[in-house]
């Protein structure tokens, strides 16, 4: 989504605005923009395309201004060319903003009835006429701000700058995050904006974050807060870490393979934080918000990657704690309507915590008096932040937009959550624990094997590359498997993917097998091996090409022609974190060999919080 950062500076901010914008590349973007206010007048500058053409606007044209806004813009309303890229300008007003203004059809009407000339096909356009069409009317500026933002519908984050108002920053935010930064040392006295905290790192790591509905008015006095009803109200500061992570690709090529590399350590990480691991038990760093023993039932809303992991671990609540399971993708649920029983248990999975369709679900579900639990890798975002309890994942900052690192990290914790489930429930006994907590606790090592395979999966993706079409097979947890394997391939490499559960290939899929159809089935030695090895040979007798991912020397019971990704002897238990690292590494390679960008893939965003 669209990247916010605003400075009100005690020297010229372009530079800073420009490097913070970079911090937030990877929310995925297609034009960028700045604007800054120099001897009381607006100044802008605007590209399409990726930060290097704004940055050599501003080498062409450099801006001055100590006061400044910048934008990243992921186009939702207009074409990503530079007329449409922001700040947008009307009047004295220059606005930023992420998000949707659902109602700007109505309000930009409204506005060329009474004689506003637009010069964009972008909602955003519309907040500035907006609000100076409220300055005009007598308003101050932080009044007209307040004024108009009750006539948004829609979810959006904003920042404002004025002509002739050197010492004012405001933002607002309403579904989308914003954070206010402080400036100390040597920048003391400077107050920033920005859509993460890790756009303000290099500047600050303190912050306060506005909640739902807030708006606020920087000046060089400080920050004032005010709440949806306009009235004044303290928001508390925080220390963030995100100052501390080195967002850089160490000696990677991109961020997504330095974050599949990552992986041993961060799932780790996250099962240690959710293991008592000299015990060999589970031990959670929360309480449960529900009576685990008496739950009827558990219902999982997520989107995308989340939403994968969500069916993997049906599998594991249903198996290991008896727990009846109801999951649904997060833009489904939303709107269904679905009855919820008082005192049920919503768990919601998101990396950013910000994804605007599992947020609404999250609310439905409260509406329902659901108690909610979420797994988020932001601890500061609005989804941990208006749940129950948030189960933190360990991922660290996951900066490529295709979700691999929090994936992993997002099965380990819902593997120790179905555990506690099973403990809970008496559906796990003292022995049966200790084998579970054994088998995860063995997942990071397995991880480490199964990175070893990249070489073979290089070589297999060199071939997969001139794939027009392929197919994902997989049965128990490698189903789900297999619909991240297809949305990994599809979403980076941009070849069409679709990934079936094996048992489903006679009933129709099978019509799309020839000798060009790659077929990569997910097959770790499970209770339903046999049965997927016998699936492929309904493949095999129709020349398709096997690409079994399975344990070494599997595909020699196949009894037909077959390609391996070798894979390292296991407890079947929680394979499918471990067989996620041979699908991550397919996608990555063939987009790598295809030319695609693999952290920033066309079209797509790292956190969608529009609908
Ligand atoms: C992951 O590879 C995708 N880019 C995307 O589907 C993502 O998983 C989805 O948008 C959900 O995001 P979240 O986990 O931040 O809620």
């Amino acid at each position: 989504m669209c990247g916010i950062v605003g400075i009100l500076g005690s020297e010229p901010v372009a530079g800073n605005i420009l490097e913070a914008l970079k911090r937030l590349e990877y929310r995925g973007y297609d034009s960028a923009g700045i604007a800054t206010l120099e001897n009381g007048r607006i100044a802008r500058r605007r590209a399409a395309g990726k930060l290097k053409n704004l940055e050599a606007a501003l080498d062409a044209e450099p801006l001055f201004g100590h006061l400044g806004i910048g934008h990243t813009r992921w186009a939702t309303h207009g074409r990503p060319t530079a007329d449409n890229a922001h700040p947008h300008l009307n009047g004295q007003v220059a606005v930023v903003h992420n998000g949707i203004i659902e109602n700007f059809r109505a309000l930009r009407d409204e506005l060329e009835a009474k004689g506003h000339k637009f010069t964009s096909e972008t909602d955003t356009e519309v907040v500035a006429h907006l609000v100076d069409d409220a300055i005009k009317s007598g308003l101050s500026p932080s009044d007209a701000v307040a004024a108009s933002l009750p006539r948004l519908k829609g979810a959006f984050a904003l920042a404002f700058i004025f002509e002739g108002e050197e010492d004012l920053l405001i933002g607002a935010r309403q579904g989308a995050p914003l954070v206010v930064g402080f400036g100390a040392g040597e920048r003391a006295g400077e107050l920033y904006l920005g859509s993460d905290a890790l756009a303000l790192a290099p500047l600050t790591d303190e912050l306060a974050y506005l909640e739902e509905g807030d708006h606020v008015v920087l000046t060089r006095q400080g920050a004032k807060f005010y709440d949806e009803s306009n009235q004044p109200v303290a928001r508390k500061r925080i220390r963030t870490a995100a100052s501390a992570f080195l967002i850089d690709k160490g000696n990677y090529r991109h961020f997504m393979a330095k974050e599949i590399h990552e992986q041993p350590e961060v799932v780790a990480r996250t099962l240690a934080h959710c293991l008592d691991l000299a015990a060999g038990t589970v031990a959670l760093p929360f309480e449960l918000p529900v009576d685990a023993a008496s739950l009827p039932r558990l219902t999982i809303a997520a989107c995308g990657t989340a939403f994968m992991a969500g069916l993997v671990s049906r599998y594991w609540f249903e198996r290991i704690a008896k727990l009846p399971v109801e999951i649904e993708v997060a833009s489904e649920f939303r709107y269904r309507e679905a009855p919820m029983e008082k005192g049920g248990l919503m768990l919601l999975i998101s990396q950013s915590g910000e994804t605007a369709d599992t947020l609404a679900s999250l609310r439905y579900a409260k509406k329902c008096g659901q108690k909610v639990l979420s797994v988020v890798n932001v601890a500061t975002s609005t989804m941990a932040r208006e749940s129950d309890v948030a189960a933190l994942t360990l991922a660290g900052p996951e900066i490529g937009v295709a979700s691999t690192k929090a994936f992993t990290c997002q099965l380990a914790l819902l593997a120790c959550l179905a555990l506690a489930f099973g403990k809970a429930r008496g559906t796990v006994d003292a022995k049966e624990e200790a084998r579970l907590v054994a088998a995860l606790m063995a997942v990071p090592g397995l991880i480490a094997e199964a990175l070893k395979r990249e070489a073979a999966v290089e070589t297999l993706s060199r071939d997969l590359a001139k794939a027009r079409d392929v197919l994902y097979l997989g049965r128990g947890t490698s189903y789900p498997l297999a619909l991240e394997g297809a949305l990994k391939l599809k979403e980076i490499s941009y070849i069409h993917a679709e990934g079936y559960a094996a048992g489903e290939l006679k009933h129709g899929p099978i019509a799309l097998v020839d000798s060009d159809l790659p077929v990569i089935v997910i097959a770790p030695r499970d209770k339903v091996f046999e049965k997927t090895l016998s699936n492929l040979q309904e493949v095999a007798a129709r020349n398709g090409r096997i690409i079994l991912i399975s344990e070494t020397g599997a595909v020699d019971h196949l009894g037909a022609e077959g390609e391996e990704i070798g894979m390292p002897e296991m407890a079947p238990d929680f394979s499918a974190i471990v067989y996620a690292v041979p699908v991550q590494l397919i996608a990555y390679h063939t987009a790598v060999f295809m030319g695609k960008d693999a952290d920033q893939p066309r079209n797509l965003a790292k956190s969608v919080t529009v609908e």
